[in-house]
């Protein structure tokens, strides 16, 4: 999907919005930044709790990596939660959720915190200490963050595999992290289907060697095997008196973590087959998240907000789980599809909820924009202050429609523009900012975003380049785990000493920023990120494929739709029904979300002299464009 930019048109803020928001000088705090940046994030900093202060904000002897609150203690569950349980906070609201099927619960922070330290003490009780890794794979329910919540208090790390990934993607995940502990549930709700998780955890680790304990939620209560010995439910182990082992009641210790501890591992895809686990901290993390959702989603003490995106991605850690309880807000989570059992499950619950603060992707608002104004149309949605999008650009049909039908042209909408390596949103609006349709507008203050072109030199105003960001931020990667060369390459080559996003962009006369896609092997379908040679690999393990190549077409709901080209072995004959199978077992594999659209049995794929397949023929010839410069095709 590109963006068309839209000459002229600037959508303003209203008085009472800006007046009332906790930022309405953005330049004032952008010039800060520029002239100290160190400075800047002390102050931001000291609006969090620490065990013992820093002796440096940001250590950059040695550069990419950098490290920030070089020397202080904290941990982030601390500033989450036994920060509030102490203040009035305590029976504040800290999570609201509903079930696709109708089931609700509430959490007060003190219900939160009592659930979080019970199972972190059923965690240590099974020997998780800190810097061990914890790999949770679960829907979309309480527990999820209850989970990640729990590691962190022990200093574990934890790494969250979304729930549409499927058997081959967790082996290669908990492989790689090496966790001895796996938190799943039997099952989820999902447009109505019971889906199977506990299954796919234990197909996956007949394929893992390290794993030594799974703990079980039950959510659906549907018949699943559980393995003596290995296998545990969360509900047993939570009556078990080790989940109250201090003190007889539900108290927990917090473990004093150094700013630079590893908070989590989150796997994401770049350009080769096997996703790399991007590492976050707990210090800097912790400073840019909440420090970003305070200033641009403006969340006021009273508020309910609602990000709908999922635990398992980066924003669901940084905007469902961590960012909103450092801010001591009251966030709402749903388990299921927004068009169960009807297209207006979405606007009803904004409505029941009252939901101030909406933040959502432009997938999501294109697909419910085709069902038509009438769903949204039946439902009170005036309790909406601020809306939000990420994931991918958005075009501005849906952003009018998002602004007009959703918003009432009363609720302004942060376009936030970020990766799971940034951790925390770059360039976007802050709610004073006047908005452009497509535009995440502009950097966030402390963030030195530019455009380079292929030499590395900034390019001039509307022209397209690479987005690159020229300075360290707190919630900023550390390192690939286990990967470190890795890191350097893949981030800091391109443009020594300058972050390389992976996405092309431009920037108007106004200086706001436009993206307009990835560059790289990274395809977003539906904003879910993956990678060609991830589909790839799993194509060509099937036992009739013998090469594939992947490509992202343009897609007018997902924004970009996976389409295979695959290459047989010899003497295999495509069956009847094979384009199916091939698909089927892709979702079995990697996971629903990678499932092509199309896939198209070819003698022979375009490659280089080198043998490299040149996908972007491939992709120049489905479309119907030139296909450009051919001279290192094979003949
Ligand atoms: C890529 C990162 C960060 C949360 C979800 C995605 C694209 C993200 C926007 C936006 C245009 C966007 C970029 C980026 N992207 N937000 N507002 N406008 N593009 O995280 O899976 O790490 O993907 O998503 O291409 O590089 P992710």
């Amino acid at each position: 999907m590109t963006v068309e930019q839209t000459a002229g048109e600037l959508y303003l803020p209203s008085v009472e919005i800006v007046n009332s928001a906790h930022i309405n000088n953005r330049d004032v705090l952008a010039n800060m930044a520029t002239q100290d940046l160190v400075k800047f994030w002390e102050e931001q900093a000291k609006e969090f709790d620490w065990f013992s202060p820093w002796d440096k904000v940001l250590d950059d002897s040695n550069p990419p990596f950098y490290k920030w609150f070089t020397g202080a203690t904290t941990n982030i569950v601390y500033n989450c939660l036994d920060r509030h349980v102490a203040s009035w906070r305590r029976n504040k609201l800290a999570l609201l959720w509903e079930g696709e099927n109708g089931e609700q619960r509430t959490y007060s922070y003190h219900a939160l915190n009592r659930e979080v330290c019970m199972f972190a003490n059923v965690l240590r009780s099974m020997g998780v200490k800190k810097g061990d890794r914890v790999t949770i794979y679960m829907g979309r329910i309480p527990e999820l963050p209850i989970a990640m919540l729990a590691c962190a208090k022990v200093g574990a790390v934890h790494s969250v595999i979304y729930g549409g990934f499927s058997v081959e993607a967790i082996h290669g995940r908990i492989d790689d992290s090496q966790s001895n502990v796996i938190i799943t549930c039997d099952g989820g709700f999902m447009n109505g289907k019971t889906i199977e998780l506990k299954a796919i955890v234990d197909e996956a680790l007949k394929r893992c060697a390290t794993v030594e304990h799974v703990i079980v939620v039950r959510r659906t209560g549907h018949e699943v095997s559980m393995e003596s010995g290995r296998d545990y439910w969360y509900h047993d182990l939570m009556g078990l008196p080790v989940a109250r082992s201090t003190g007889g009641g539900s108290r927990c210790e917090t473990e004093e973590m150094d700013a630079e501890d590893p908070l989590f591992l989150l796997y994401t895809s770049g350009t080769t087959g096997k996703p790399k686990a991007i590492l976050h901290t707990h210090g800097g993390y912790m400073v840019g998240v909440g420090t970003t959702l305070k200033w641009v989603f403006d969340l006021k003490e009273e508020d309910r907000y609602w990000c709908t995106a999922d635990p398992g991605w980066i924003t669901g850690h940084s905007y469902i789980v961590y960012g909103p309880l450092l801010l001591g807000a009251t966030s709402f989570m749903y388990e299921g599809a927004p068009t169960f059992p009807y297209p207006n499950r979405w606007w009803s619950l904004v409505e029941r909820y009252g939901i101030n603060v909406f933040y959502t992707a432009p997938t999501a608002i294109r697909g419910l924009m085709r069902f038509g104004d009438a769903w949204p149309n039946r439902h009170d949605l005036s309790s909406l202050r601020l809306l939000g999008s990420v994931g991918e650009p958005i075009n501005p049909e849906a952003w009018r429609w998002y602004y007009e039908v959703i918003g009432k042209s009363r609720c302004p909408i942060m376009d936030t523009w970020w990766q799971t390596e940034t951790g925390m949103f770059m360039i976007t609006p802050l709610p004073e900012t006047p908005l452009k349709p497509g535009s995440a507008t502009r950097a966030f203050p402390g963030v030195d975003a530019d455009i380079y072109d292929e030499n590395g030199r900034p390019v001039a105003p509307g022209e397209e380049g690479y987005l690159v960001l020229k300075s360290p931020w707190p919630a900023m990667l550390r390192t690939i785990y286990k990967d470190p060369e890795r890191y350097v390459s893949q981030y800091w080559s391109r443009f020594p000493g300058v972050y390389f996003t992976g996405d092309s962009a431009r920037k108007d006369k106004d200086g706001y920023f436009w993206i307009i896609g990835r560059v790289d092997d990274v395809i977003k379908v539906s904003g879910y990120r993956l990678g060609t040679a991830e589909i790839e690999s799993a194509l060509v393990s099937h036992p009739s494929v013998a090469e594939a190549a992947a490509i992202g077409m343009p897609h007018e709901i997902k924004g970009h739709a996976i389409h295979a080209y695959v290459m047989l072995r010899s003497g295999v004959e495509p069956g009847e029904d094979f384009e199916n199978e091939l698909k089927q077992y892709v979702a079995h594999e990697l996971g629903p979300i990678a499932k092509p659209e199309k896939i198209t049995v070819v003698p022979q794929l375009p490659k280089t002299r080198s043998g490299k397949i040149m996908r972007r023929v491939l992709k120049a010839r489905a479309q119907g464009l030139p296909e450009g410069d051919l001279s290192t095709l094979e003949e």
